[in-house]
């Protein structure tokens, strides 16, 4: 996509007008005429269906929308183009991201971030939305705090970001990992071993756990709750040989530890033959699910009402089964946990 501007002729940093909101009274400020909208971090089924909520939703309210290609990386060049509500035909079905995504080192950087906000004034992006995860909300805020308008909403297979109960790619993540554990359980049940599988989800077992009940796994190990080798997976296994149990599903969350590792030491000490597999990149793909579908779009209509109202750097949530928005700072200084219940849950079917 060419420039319109190159790194020397972009405007100074001075011009950048500072826009503070606080004890503003809303009619006073201009409205949105032109936005941005970009995905960053890992991609997640579902942000297609983000995207083209936020066009379309958009371009009803009367906004110009452009997407911005590979995260804020794409920002930081000015790489941008206006997107027609055609443009976004026949991407809620698509996995994956068509605007591409990147994890940016160079927007961990003030000058990143000024550049970034330099190019949003270029542009003449009067707010960005931004599509990912903490990491991409961290980028968003520090647009935020030198005067920009952003939204946030989340998307991400892990289910980590605490300001909601819910993010996009969760569950279709979870059913892509379901079906591939259903299939090792046929052979290794066929073979009577034990099958070790690691799922995603960084340093949260949301994805280990839930995938963890819905395929009767014997075992699920998330960083959450430590456990002790000897009795939380070797005992688990032989007790279930000692009564007549010939294959085993042990689910291992990555932040949890290692399948190769787990799966060598189970045969170590059982004998029993084990198999790791690490499902990775795999569960990041895939057509998204219903639920990922419906919530980005409905995501993507809160982020443009947000605009629309004058509501800025908030990003969107969903809590008890409702979707809102709450400030970008608050929301990054909240945290969340898996529910002890679920835990205890998940004990209770083993
Ligand atoms: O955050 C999503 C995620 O898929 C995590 O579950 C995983 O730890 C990480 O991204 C992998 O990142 P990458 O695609 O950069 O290897």
């Amino acid at each position: 996509m060419p420039l319109l501007y190159t790194e020397n002729d972009i405007p100074d940093i001075n011009s950048l007008r500072a826009k503070c909101y606080d004890n503003v009274n809303p009619d006073e400020v201009e409205p949105i005429k032109r936005i941005g909208v970009l995905t960053s971090g890992g991609d997640a089924p579902g942000m297609n269906a983000a995207i083209r909520s936020v066009v379309r939703a958009g371009w009803n309210a009367g906004f110009e929308v452009y997407g911005v290609t590979r995260g804020f990386h794409g920002l930081w060049k000015g790489e941008m183009k206006e997107l027609s509500k055609r443009d976004v035909s026949e991407t809620l079905q698509r996995g994956g991201t068509f605007l591409m995504t990147a994890r940016s080192k160079t927007f961990q950087t003030t000058a990143g971030v000024i550049k970034g906000a330099r190019m949003m004034e270029t542009y003449g992006l009067d707010a960005l939305i931004v599509i990912g995860g903490d990491g991409s909300y961290k980028g968003a805020r520090a647009l935020a705090r030198v005067g920009m308008n952003v939204i946030g909403i989340p998307g991400t297979i892990d289910n980590d970001i605490a300001s909601t109960e819910y993010t996009i790619g969760y569950d279709t993540s979870m059913n892509t990992a379901m079906e591939a554990i259903d299939k090792l359980r046929d052979t290794a049940s066929s073979h009577e071993r034990c099958s070790v599988i690691e799922v995603m989800g960084r340093s949260a077992g949301y994805i280990a756990l839930n995938v963890g009940i819905a395929t009767g796994a014997e075992v699920i190990l998330i960083p959450e709750v430590p456990y002790d080798f000897n009795k939380d997976v070797l005992r688990i296994i032989l007790d279930g040989r000692n009564h007549g149990k010939k294959h085993y599903i042990v689910i291992v969350a990555e932040g949890a530890g290692s399948a190769t590792e787990i799966a060598r030491q189970i045969e170590e000490a059982t004998e029993i033959e084990s198999r790791p597999t690490i499902l990775g990149h795999l569960q990041r793909g895939g057509s998204p699910t219903l639920r990922d579908r419906t919530t980005a779009s409905l995501m993507g209509i809160q982020a443009i009402d947000c605009l629309l109202a004058k509501r800025y750097n908030r990003i969107i949530i969903e809590k008890d089964g409702k979707i809102s928005d709450v400030d970008i700072e608050q929301g990054l200084e909240m945290s969340k946990t898996i529910p002890e219940r679920d835990i205890i849950n998940a004990k209770r079917l083993g």
